[in-house]
């Protein structure tokens, strides 16, 4: 008898096979945690105080060559005869941000969007190869926050709303940095969920929602062996991320899972004062120096604090351990590279600057290929999709079609194609492909090609309806944008988190008048996050709809790929549509008279498709959605109890009978990306571990696995089920 069923989606994703091409995973073999720390152990007791607090200072906003770096130490120390370097570290998640010469990558949400742990894992690879290239230690990625909100600013740089998607890219996207022996840096911990009110909104988050939502990723990240975690900005519980002990405290949240890396402060998110910080559990904080919105509290303080006794030589020796630690453990002991660039001349130009080109064709392709295989076909009537190149002609129409606008600081504009968002997760492209162009070329070099294209690259609306009236087909390109709140950044009226979730630039009645006029408009949208999509998905004249996401510098050539089938699209959303941005479960905070307001997630377990299966909402488009040119058919599941008949002798918690779980009814368990040819049929294995069926109880403070049986869902969504099975 099942006295409470825990539902759990496997999520099965097929694609078409698809040449990957031969990126080798460079094989490095890290040194264990223990050899590790036994190695900086030795080194921290050759240093004096003031070199010690030096490793853990950054040496100011406008001294170092790297977005952050450390005081390094000249001399011959144990373990380490050439001293122990100046610690480079520099944004970010999509790229290298103020440095030329490399690749602009797919924001993580599209990368998340791939639903390809294979891409995921080439993704942190190749941002990584470009940063060793460069000569930086510390990739400051992944970011891993939750989408609490889809119009928080920064969605767009990580993984979702959902727990575990996001701890799975997390996991593959740390792995993959780390595996060419750069240091990742898993960010912003804890309960970093907008922009506004970011230095001083206090959240607060129960225990149960901590453990299943918000800490799930960076538990993944652990397990990864992730070298550093950054603390947010915001207050968690009513006392700053990076002076809380229960986070970061040797019993704090995340010591307790086994991390072993250094924690490191948002730049400019430590406050007065020093030996609260240093004893609460920060390791290091960047950038070093007072930047008006906090900082300022190592370096000369702590000195004093450890020599006053308010902080202990052996907790300032801990902390010096912790952060030379991964250093030794990835070997960057043996002959990394020093940083050959200047950040704070981004355009290549001073004295430091080495030019070095870390971009490669390699790079190039995948950046591609992720940027296809993470754009989602939301619909395809009539046959409109693929395009053939023998329609008679073709409207191109809209701002998204061009090159984004030059010049804007951390790309704080748009004003061409989405491709990132803005602020410190933005890079300074070399140069971005744009759609427009992109087609211009593959109507130039593909045999056959007769469409007549006509553009009208703006979003003025009499122009595009008079091109768009008399032709076979009418691409329109919308777009929509958010970033981080920067100094005083507005782009188009918003400050990091969108105000609305409509298309920008009046792109809702740009589709809506094309529509009208021309039966096969096919939308394609750029954006940071979801946009609403109403009236105009409904009509039978939008016979196309491609959500790209931000997608990065092959913009234009991934589109291509899609539009004419040589990818054959297998994205799938990362979160649900909504037909209207009430339909949500949490909103952001915009105005509060108190400037330390509070942030209460009473929604709790029930974000995005929890929240909508929960409340019986039918979204337009739902969590996992996505078509392909091709169809499939699943068949024949079969549950295999052995495996977890096994593992359930790790149950250590016994028998305790829950009435109710609480949980949402759907939950996302698994997922494989897997190569057809056409016709071919293959049997997929989804292992769930047994922690997958727990939930966190927070009087015993640990996991257990409710009484009663499981129902096992497979599809292709969260709301395309296929097969249903039932684990005991
Ligand atoms: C470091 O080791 C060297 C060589 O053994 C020694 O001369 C020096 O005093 C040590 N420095 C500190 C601060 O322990
Ligand atoms: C260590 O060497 C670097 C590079 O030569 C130099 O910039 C720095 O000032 C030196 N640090 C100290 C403490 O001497
Ligand atoms: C993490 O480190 C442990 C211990 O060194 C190792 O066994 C494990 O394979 C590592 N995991 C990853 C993903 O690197
Ligand atoms: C939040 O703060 C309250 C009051 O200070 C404390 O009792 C509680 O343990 C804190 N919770 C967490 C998760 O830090
Ligand atoms: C690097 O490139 C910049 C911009 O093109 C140029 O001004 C500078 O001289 C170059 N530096 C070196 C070392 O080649
Ligand atoms: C181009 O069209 C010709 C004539 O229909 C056909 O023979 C040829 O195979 C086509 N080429 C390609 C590359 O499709
Ligand atoms: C069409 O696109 C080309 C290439 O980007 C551009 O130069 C031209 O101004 C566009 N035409 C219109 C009417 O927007
Ligand atoms: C669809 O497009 C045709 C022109 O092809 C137009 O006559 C018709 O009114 C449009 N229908 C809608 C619902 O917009
Ligand atoms: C779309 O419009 C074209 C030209 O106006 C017409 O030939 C075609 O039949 C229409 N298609 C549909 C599906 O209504
Ligand atoms: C969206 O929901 C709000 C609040 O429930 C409602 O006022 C508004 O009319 C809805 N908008 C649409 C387009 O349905």
């Amino acid at each position: 008898m099942s006295l409470f069923s825990l539902p759990i989606f496997v999520l099965a994703l097929f694609s078409l096979a698809f040449n990957a091409g031969d990126r080798k995973v460079q094989s490095s073999a890290p040194r264990s945690w223990s050899e590790s720390r036994s190695l900086a152990q030795e080194l921290v007791a050759n240093l004096s105080t003031s070199e010690k607090v030096g490793i853990l200072t950054g040496q100011g906003i406008f001294s170092s060559r790297c977005t952050g770096g450390t005081y390094a130490v000249n001399r011959s120390l144990p373990n380490a005869p050439n001293g122990f370097p100046s610690l480079c570290m520099n944004d970010g998640p999509a790229g290298i941000r103020g440095v030329d010469l490399v690749t602009g990558f797919p924001g993580g949400l599209n990368a998340a969007s791939t639903f390809s742990r294979r891409l995921m894992q080439a993704r942190g690879q190749a941002l990584a190869e470009e940063a060793h290239g460069k000569g930086i230690n510390i990739i400051l990625a992944p970011q891993v926050d939750l989408m609490r909100s889809p119009k928080a600013g920064r969605v767009w740089e990580s993984f979702g709303p959902d727990p575990w998607l996001s701890g799975e890219a997390a996991y593959t996207t740390i792995s993959g940095i780390q595996s060419v022996g750069v240091q990742a840096c898993a960010k912003h911990f804890l309960g970093y969920i907008q922009e506004l009110w970011r230095y001083t909104y206090s959240v607060h988050i129960d225990d149960r929602t901590i453990h299943e939502m918000y800490l799930w990723p960076f538990m993944r990240a652990i397990e990864a062996n992730v070298s550093s975690i950054m603390c947010a900005y915001n207050q968690f519980n009513g006392t700053y991320s990076c002076g809380n002990e229960n986070l970061l405290g040797e019993n704090g949240l995340l010591r307790n899972l086994g991390f072993q890396g250094f924690l490191m402060s948002d730049w400019g998110a430590t406050h007065p004062t020093t030996s609260a910080y240093a004893r609460a559990g920060l390791d290091m904080e960047q950038p070093g120096d007072f930047i008006i919105i906090g900082g300022g509290i190592f370096g000369e303080s702590l000195t004093l604090a450890v020599d006053l006794g308010f902080v202990t030589q052996s907790r300032l020796n801990e902390m010096t351990t912790n952060v030379i630690t991964p250093w030794f453990r990835l070997g960057q002991d043996q002959g990394y590279p020093p940083p050959n660039y200047d950040s704070r001349n981004p355009d290549g130009g001073g004295p430091l600057n080495g030019n070095v080109t870390v971009r490669s064709e390699a790079h190039t392709q995948l950046v591609r290929e992720i940027a296809a295989k993470s754009s989602v076909l939301l619909k395809n009537e009539n046959g409109a999709l693929p395009l053939k190149g023998t329609e008679r002609s073709m409207a191109v129409i809209g701002l998204d079609v061009n090159p984004p606008q030059k010049g804007c600081d951390l790309n704080a504009c748009d004003g061409g194609v989405v491709v990132n968002g803005w602020g410190s997760g933005s890079i300074s492209y070399d140069f971005v492909v744009a759609p427009i162009d992109a087609l211009i070329s593959y109507s130039q070099t593909t045999p056959n090609f007769t469409t007549q294209i006509t553009n009208s690259s703006s979003n003025n609306i009499p122009a595009a309806v008079a091109i768009a009236k008399d032709k076979d087909v009418a691409l329109v390109f919308v777009n929509a944008m958010s970033g981080e709140l920067g100094a005083f950044q507005e782009v188009n009226g918003n400050f990091g988190d969108r105000n609305n979730m409509n298309l920008w630039y009046n792109g809702d009645k740009l589709i809506g008048e094309v529509a009208s006029v021309n039966n096969n408009t096919i939308v394609i949208i750029h954006s940071t996050g979801p946009v609403l999509m109403e009236p105009w998905s409904t009509s039978p004249n939008v016979t196309g709809i491609i959500y790209a996401g931000t997608p990065g510098e092959q913009a234009g050539p991934a589109i291509v790929d899609i539009l004419y089938g040589l990818v054959n699209p297998s994205g799938r959303l990362p979160f649900t549509i909504a037909k209207n941005a009430s339909d949500y479960p949490a909103d952001i905070l915009y105005l509060s008279l108190d400037p330390e307001p509070s942030i209460d997630l009473t929604e709790t377990l029930f974000l995005d498709y929890r929240s909508f299966d929960a409340r019986n909402i039918t979204p337009r488009y739902e969590f996992g959605y996505g078509l392909s040119y091709t169809s499939f058919e699943y068949s024949d599941l079969t549950i295999d109890p052995v495996n977890i008949l096994a593992n359930l002798q790790d149950v250590d918690v016994g028998n305790r009978l829950l009435q109710r779980s609480g949980e949402p009814p759907k939950l996302l368990r698994g997922f494989e990306e897997v190569d057809l040819a056409m016709s071919e049929s293959q049997i997929v294995q989804f292992s769930i571990q047994e922690r997958d069926l727990r939930i966190w109880d927070t009087p015993s403070q640990t996991w257990i696995r409710p009484a009663g049986s499981f129902e096992v869902y497979v599809g292709g969504s969260s709301r395309d089920i296929r097969l249903t099975g039932t684990l005991l």
